[in-house]
Protein backbone atom coordinates (compact mmCIF):
# COMPACT_ATOMS: atom_id res chain seq x y z
CA UNK A 1 0.00 0.00 0.00
CA UNK A 2 0.76 3.31 -0.48
CA UNK A 3 2.01 6.12 2.42
CA UNK A 4 2.71 9.96 1.75
CA UNK A 5 5.44 11.28 4.54
CA UNK A 6 4.86 14.68 4.40
CA UNK A 7 8.47 16.11 6.52
CA UNK A 8 11.53 14.59 5.79
CA UNK A 9 13.16 15.73 8.83
CA UNK A 10 14.93 13.84 12.15
CA UNK A 11 11.56 11.46 12.49
CA UNK A 12 9.93 11.64 8.95
CA UNK A 13 13.10 10.07 7.87
CA UNK A 14 13.13 7.34 9.94
CA UNK A 15 9.53 6.63 10.07
CA UNK A 16 10.09 6.09 5.90
CA UNK A 17 13.38 3.96 6.42
CA UNK A 18 11.02 1.55 8.29
CA UNK A 19 8.31 1.40 6.21
CA UNK A 20 9.82 1.37 3.19
CA UNK A 21 12.15 -1.72 4.57
CA UNK A 22 8.45 -3.74 5.05
CA UNK A 23 7.14 -3.55 2.14
CA UNK A 24 5.18 0.06 1.50
CA UNK A 25 5.43 2.34 -1.02
CA UNK A 26 6.11 5.84 -0.41
CA UNK A 27 5.39 9.56 -1.71
CA UNK A 28 7.47 11.91 0.15
CA UNK A 29 7.29 15.95 0.36
CA UNK A 30 9.19 18.40 2.43
CA UNK A 31 9.54 22.09 2.59
CA UNK A 32 12.40 23.08 -0.11
CA UNK A 33 12.47 19.03 -1.45
CA UNK A 34 16.27 18.89 -0.53
CA UNK A 35 15.46 16.24 2.36
CA UNK A 36 12.63 14.29 0.56
CA UNK A 37 15.14 13.88 -2.06
CA UNK A 38 18.34 12.84 -0.06
CA UNK A 39 15.77 10.21 1.61
CA UNK A 40 14.52 8.95 -1.81
CA UNK A 41 17.64 8.38 -3.49
CA UNK A 42 18.72 6.59 -0.18
CA UNK A 43 15.25 4.02 0.29
CA UNK A 44 14.86 3.56 -3.61
CA UNK A 45 12.47 2.35 -6.23
CA UNK A 46 10.04 2.50 -3.20
CA UNK A 47 9.91 5.87 -2.63
CA UNK A 48 9.33 9.37 -4.99
CA UNK A 49 9.40 12.94 -4.07
CA UNK A 50 6.13 14.92 -4.86
CA UNK A 51 6.02 17.80 -6.63
CA UNK A 52 4.52 19.31 -3.26
CA UNK A 53 2.45 18.04 -0.09
CA UNK A 54 -0.99 18.10 -2.00
CA UNK A 55 0.61 15.70 -4.75
CA UNK A 56 2.42 13.46 -2.06
CA UNK A 57 -1.61 12.60 -1.54
CA UNK A 58 -2.02 11.28 -4.62
CA UNK A 59 -3.02 7.70 -4.81
CA UNK A 60 -2.14 7.32 -1.01
CA UNK A 61 -4.24 5.56 1.56
CA UNK A 62 -2.82 7.64 4.22
CA UNK A 63 -0.41 10.19 5.53
CA UNK A 64 2.21 10.73 8.20
CA UNK A 65 2.44 14.52 8.65
CA UNK A 66 5.96 14.15 10.24
CA UNK A 67 6.16 17.94 10.88
CA UNK A 68 7.77 20.28 13.70
CA UNK A 69 3.87 21.62 16.01
CA UNK A 70 4.05 25.13 14.72
CA UNK A 71 3.90 23.82 10.90
CA UNK A 72 1.37 21.53 11.54
CA UNK A 73 -1.89 23.88 11.35
CA UNK A 74 -0.74 25.75 8.01
CA UNK A 75 -0.21 22.50 6.38
CA UNK A 76 -3.57 20.61 7.24
CA UNK A 77 -5.22 24.15 5.77
CA UNK A 78 -3.11 23.29 2.57
CA UNK A 79 -4.33 19.85 2.39
CA UNK A 80 -7.66 19.72 3.74
CA UNK A 81 -9.39 18.53 0.78
CA UNK A 82 -7.16 15.41 0.02
CA UNK A 83 -7.01 14.52 3.72
CA UNK A 84 -11.08 13.64 3.77
CA UNK A 85 -11.28 9.61 3.42
CA UNK A 86 -7.44 9.21 4.66
CA UNK A 87 -5.68 7.64 7.64
CA UNK A 88 -4.05 10.81 8.96
CA UNK A 89 -0.91 9.88 10.98
CA UNK A 90 0.54 12.42 13.45
CA UNK A 91 3.86 11.64 15.95
CA UNK A 92 4.42 15.56 16.77
CA UNK A 93 4.90 16.48 20.03
CA UNK A 94 3.68 20.65 21.05
CA UNK A 95 7.29 21.63 21.87
CA UNK A 96 9.53 24.52 19.72
CA UNK A 97 13.05 25.64 20.87
CA UNK A 98 12.74 29.77 22.03
CA UNK A 99 14.61 32.53 21.09
CA UNK A 100 17.44 31.53 23.96
CA UNK A 101 17.50 28.08 22.63
CA UNK A 102 15.22 26.04 25.71
CA UNK A 103 12.54 23.76 24.41
CA UNK A 104 9.05 25.69 25.27
CA UNK A 105 5.45 24.07 25.58
CA UNK A 106 3.54 25.52 23.03
CA UNK A 107 -0.09 24.31 24.40
CA UNK A 108 -1.22 24.86 27.58
CA UNK A 109 -0.72 22.32 30.66
CA UNK A 110 -3.10 19.56 29.76
CA UNK A 111 -3.66 19.83 26.43
CA UNK A 112 -2.30 17.42 24.03
CA UNK A 113 -1.06 18.00 20.62
CA UNK A 114 -3.65 15.24 19.75
CA UNK A 115 -6.42 17.06 21.19
CA UNK A 116 -5.06 20.24 19.35
CA UNK A 117 -4.59 18.38 15.68
CA UNK A 118 -8.24 17.26 16.06
CA UNK A 119 -9.99 20.32 15.88
CA UNK A 120 -7.83 21.04 12.78
CA UNK A 121 -8.09 18.12 10.79
CA UNK A 122 -11.49 17.64 8.25
CA UNK A 123 -14.38 15.76 10.01
CA UNK A 124 -13.97 12.83 7.06
CA UNK A 125 -10.18 12.12 7.82
CA UNK A 126 -9.31 9.51 9.88
CA UNK A 127 -6.85 10.77 12.58
CA UNK A 128 -4.42 8.86 14.62
CA UNK A 129 -1.83 10.08 16.98
CA UNK A 130 1.06 7.43 16.19
CA UNK A 131 5.24 7.38 15.78
CA UNK A 132 6.43 9.97 18.05
CA UNK A 133 6.67 8.21 21.19
CA UNK A 134 10.18 7.59 20.86
CA UNK A 135 13.19 9.86 20.12
CA UNK A 136 14.06 8.72 16.42
CA UNK A 137 17.27 6.37 17.51
CA UNK A 138 15.55 4.50 19.75
CA UNK A 139 12.72 4.13 16.94
CA UNK A 140 15.36 2.51 14.64
CA UNK A 141 16.65 1.14 17.02
CA UNK A 142 14.00 -0.65 18.54
CA UNK A 143 12.12 -1.99 15.14
CA UNK A 144 12.18 -4.98 14.23
CA UNK A 145 13.21 -6.29 17.95
CA UNK A 146 12.83 -10.20 18.25
CA UNK A 147 12.30 -12.37 19.85
CA UNK A 148 10.15 -9.89 21.44
CA UNK A 149 8.51 -7.35 19.52
CA UNK A 150 8.74 -3.46 20.78
CA UNK A 151 5.45 -2.05 21.16
CA UNK A 152 4.09 1.46 19.28
CA UNK A 153 1.66 3.42 21.51
CA UNK A 154 -1.41 5.16 19.39
CA UNK A 155 -4.53 6.32 20.25
CA UNK A 156 -7.53 7.48 18.07
CA UNK A 157 -10.58 7.70 18.10
CA UNK A 158 -11.90 6.05 15.07
CA UNK A 159 -12.16 1.82 14.72
CA UNK A 160 -10.92 2.29 11.10
CA UNK A 161 -8.07 4.38 11.87
CA UNK A 162 -7.03 1.47 14.56
CA UNK A 163 -6.85 -1.10 12.06
CA UNK A 164 -4.73 1.17 9.43
CA UNK A 165 -2.28 2.33 11.97
CA UNK A 166 -2.16 -1.01 13.20
CA UNK A 167 -1.06 -2.40 9.80
CA UNK A 168 1.15 0.75 9.07
CA UNK A 169 3.00 -0.08 13.16
CA UNK A 170 3.67 -3.48 11.85
CA UNK A 171 4.75 -2.74 8.86
CA UNK A 172 7.32 -0.43 10.22
CA UNK A 173 8.38 -3.28 12.44
CA UNK A 174 6.67 -3.43 15.98
CA UNK A 175 4.02 -4.81 17.95
CA UNK A 176 0.63 -1.94 18.15
CA UNK A 177 -1.21 -0.89 21.39
CA UNK A 178 -4.05 1.29 21.85
CA UNK A 179 -3.22 3.83 24.55
CA UNK A 180 -7.19 4.59 23.76
CA UNK A 181 -8.96 7.56 22.43
CA UNK A 182 -7.45 11.03 21.28
CA UNK A 183 -8.15 12.19 24.74
CA UNK A 184 -5.36 9.85 25.78
CA UNK A 185 -2.64 10.89 23.63
CA UNK A 186 -0.84 13.35 25.67
CA UNK A 187 0.33 9.98 27.86
CA UNK A 188 2.49 9.51 24.57
CA UNK A 189 3.94 12.47 24.29
CA UNK A 190 6.73 14.57 25.77
CA UNK A 191 6.31 14.25 29.41
CA UNK A 192 3.50 11.55 29.17
CA UNK A 193 4.02 8.10 31.15
CA UNK A 194 4.09 6.37 27.99
CA UNK A 195 6.69 8.53 26.06
CA UNK A 196 10.51 7.40 24.77
CA UNK A 197 9.76 3.64 26.24
CA UNK A 198 10.90 0.86 24.86
CA UNK A 199 8.43 -2.02 26.06
CA UNK A 200 7.09 -5.73 25.10
CA UNK A 201 3.42 -6.08 24.39
CA UNK A 202 2.56 -7.95 27.91
CA UNK A 203 4.75 -5.17 29.81
CA UNK A 204 2.65 -2.32 27.44
CA UNK A 205 -0.56 -3.73 28.37
CA UNK A 206 -0.46 -4.28 31.52
CA UNK A 207 1.08 -0.10 31.56
CA UNK A 208 -1.98 0.62 29.80
CA UNK A 209 -4.01 -0.35 32.87
CA UNK A 210 -1.82 0.45 35.25
CA UNK A 211 -2.84 3.92 35.90
N1 LIG B 1 13.09 13.88 15.88
C1 LIG B 1 12.64 13.06 16.83
O1 LIG B 1 13.40 12.27 17.45
C2 LIG B 1 11.16 13.00 17.15
C3 LIG B 1 10.65 11.90 17.87
C4 LIG B 1 9.30 11.84 18.15
C5 LIG B 1 8.45 12.86 17.75
N2 LIG B 1 8.98 13.94 17.09
C6 LIG B 1 8.05 15.01 16.70
O2 LIG B 1 7.93 14.99 15.28
C7 LIG B 1 7.79 16.31 14.77
C8 LIG B 1 8.86 16.54 13.71
O3 LIG B 1 10.12 16.52 14.37
P1 LIG B 1 11.49 16.39 13.55
O4 LIG B 1 12.56 16.26 14.56
O5 LIG B 1 11.36 15.36 12.49
O6 LIG B 1 11.55 17.84 12.87
P2 LIG B 1 12.54 18.31 11.69
O7 LIG B 1 13.78 17.48 11.70
O8 LIG B 1 12.64 19.79 11.80
O9 LIG B 1 11.75 17.92 10.36
C9 LIG B 1 10.62 18.65 9.97
C10 LIG B 1 10.36 18.37 8.50
O10 LIG B 1 9.22 19.13 8.14
C11 LIG B 1 9.45 19.70 6.88
N3 LIG B 1 8.57 20.85 6.71
C12 LIG B 1 8.53 22.01 7.41
N4 LIG B 1 7.56 22.81 6.94
C13 LIG B 1 6.96 22.12 5.93
C14 LIG B 1 5.90 22.41 5.04
N5 LIG B 1 5.21 23.55 5.09
N6 LIG B 1 5.56 21.47 4.11
C15 LIG B 1 6.25 20.29 4.03
N7 LIG B 1 7.26 19.97 4.86
C16 LIG B 1 7.60 20.88 5.78
C17 LIG B 1 10.92 20.05 6.85
O11 LIG B 1 11.31 20.21 5.50
P3 LIG B 1 12.84 20.60 5.06
O12 LIG B 1 13.66 19.39 5.36
O13 LIG B 1 12.76 20.83 3.59
O14 LIG B 1 13.17 21.81 5.87
C18 LIG B 1 11.48 18.79 7.53
O15 LIG B 1 11.63 17.78 6.57
C19 LIG B 1 7.94 17.27 15.97
O16 LIG B 1 6.67 17.71 16.36
C20 LIG B 1 8.55 16.40 17.07
O17 LIG B 1 8.08 16.76 18.36
C21 LIG B 1 10.30 14.03 16.76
Amino acid sequence: MTTAIIGTGGIGSVIARRLAAGGEILRLSSADKESARTLAAEIGGAAVVAVDNRDALRGADAVVLALRFTALKGVIGEIADPLADKLVVVPSNPLAIDAQGNVVRLLPKGQSSGEAVAGWVPAAARLAMAFGTMSADLFESASGRSPEPAVLFYATDDDRAGEEVERLIRTAGFEQVKVGGIEQSGRLEEGGDLHDLVVGPAEARSLIGGR
